[in-house]
């Protein structure tokens, strides 16, 4: 059973490794990852948000469960172009409740493969182009709040201090080991045997 992990997590900032085969086990973990990203009525999630330590994220710009036509996975996505930029509001659902100006290059192209291991390429200038472009920065490690200015970033002071509390007492609370332990687990982890080495009760055992 896998769950979404809030900042400040360290697999947040934690650089992804590629994904070196596409097995079952992948594909379970995607069916679950599109399940809580619904469920959390997210658009994108990536693998490391809940985490897994490799470079794959979904996405459904629609954000709804109907829409199966409009689902897609993004395996060792690379951007390689962008053009111009663009401002606006971004969240996370790592950061719940929180929302952001984010100023990004407007128009992207994302190549990468999908599940049945073709590669396939998207350009996009919408919704659908900045959230490619919020999910793979969360496989470097790479968060929306790293792009905020001074102004902004003092303005979510409090929200980020709140989420940093309540992780803290999570990890006191034995829901998750210590962030040393994490790194390390995450190092170690092997790809992508990976439902069971995630879940929070597995880390605990
Ligand atoms: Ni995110």
């Amino acid at each position: 059973m896998l769950h979404i992990v809030k900042y400040p997590h360290p697999v947040l900032r934690f650089a992804s490794r590629p994904v070196e085969r596409i097995d079952e086990d992948l594909k379970a973990v995607v069916r679950e990852m599109f399940s809580l990203m619904y469920e959390a009525r997210g658009v994108g999630l990536a693998a490391n948000q809940v985490g897994l330590p490799f470079r794959f994220f979904i996405l459904n710009v629609t954000a709804d469960p109907e829409q199966k036509d409009q689902e897609l996975v993004f395996i060792n996505p690379e951007i390689v172009k962008r053009h111009s930029w663009d401002d606006d509001e971004e969240g996370c659902l790592s950061f719940p409740g929180l929302y952001s100006k984010v100023r990004r290059p407007k128009k992207v192209k994302v190549r990468a493969y999908n599940l049945a291991g073709e590669e396939v390429e998207f350009e996009s200038d919408d919704l659908f182009g900045r959230a490619m472009q919020h999910e793979a920065d969360h496989l470097d490690g790479k968060l929306f709040i790293d792009y905020l200015g001074p102004l902004a970033r003092h303005g979510i002071k409090g929200n980020l201090r709140t989420f940093e509390s309540e992780f803290r007492e999570a990890q006191k609370a034995g829901t998750y080991p210590d962030d040393a332990e994490i790194v390390k687990r995450l190092k170690e982890m092997p790809a992508p045997s990976l439902a069971a080495i995630a879940s929070p009760a597995a880390a605990d055992a």
